[in-house]
């Protein structure tokens, strides 16, 4: 089997794999990051979301092997050392943008990755728009949408900050 060598949250790792096994199977059952969740495995949902060389990906339908040398940030690897959480975790909690939880690590990093590339800004049907690939089984758009409008400024004034 080929092993494969990737930075996941921050950590250098290395696994060996099956050139057919997923990316979110490495995750979940090597690296026992269980926080991307597979909803449906066919690239519907959105659950399985990953940042891979700060895009986001549907880890589901991307093979291991093709990550080899690539950075991936997970759900996990979001909060600071200290447990501070990153703003769209804060403003998901404060708008009450979720309920049961399944969709949400998925949603968040697709979230990130929407406002990350529009410091321009974004407007509430460009946020609908670009979640669409993102289900959620409790009907919580509203509130999400709201969260992700809320982290905006919050993101790109601790981006302002990081560049000074
Ligand atoms: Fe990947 Fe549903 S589990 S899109
Ligand atoms: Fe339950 Fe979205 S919060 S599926």
């Amino acid at each position: 089997m080929p092993r494969i060598t990737l930075t996941v949250n921050g950590q250098p790792s290395s696994a060996e794999v099956e050139g057919r096994t997923l990316l979110v199977e490495l995750l979940r059952d090597k690296l026992g990051l269980t926080g991307t969740h597979v909803g449906c495995d066919t690239s519907q949902c959105g659950c399985c979301v990953v940042q891979l060389d700060g895009k986001s990906i549907k880890s589901c339908t991307f093979l291991a092997v093709q990550a080899d040398g690539a950075t991936i940030t997970t759900i996990e690897g979001l909060s600071a050392p200290d447990g501070t959480l990153h703003p769209m975790q804060e403003m998901f909690r404060k708008h009450h943008a979720l309920q049961c939880g399944f969709c949400t690590p998925g949603m968040m990093m697709s979230a990130i990755n929407l406002v990350e590339t529009h410091p321009d800004g974004l407007t509430t049907k460009q946020i609908r728009h670009a979640m669409e690939g993102n289900l959620c089984r409790c009907t919580g758009y509203h509130n999400i949408v709201r969260a992700v409008e809320a982290a905006w400024p919050l993101m790109h004034a601790d981006a302002a900050r990081a560049a000074k």
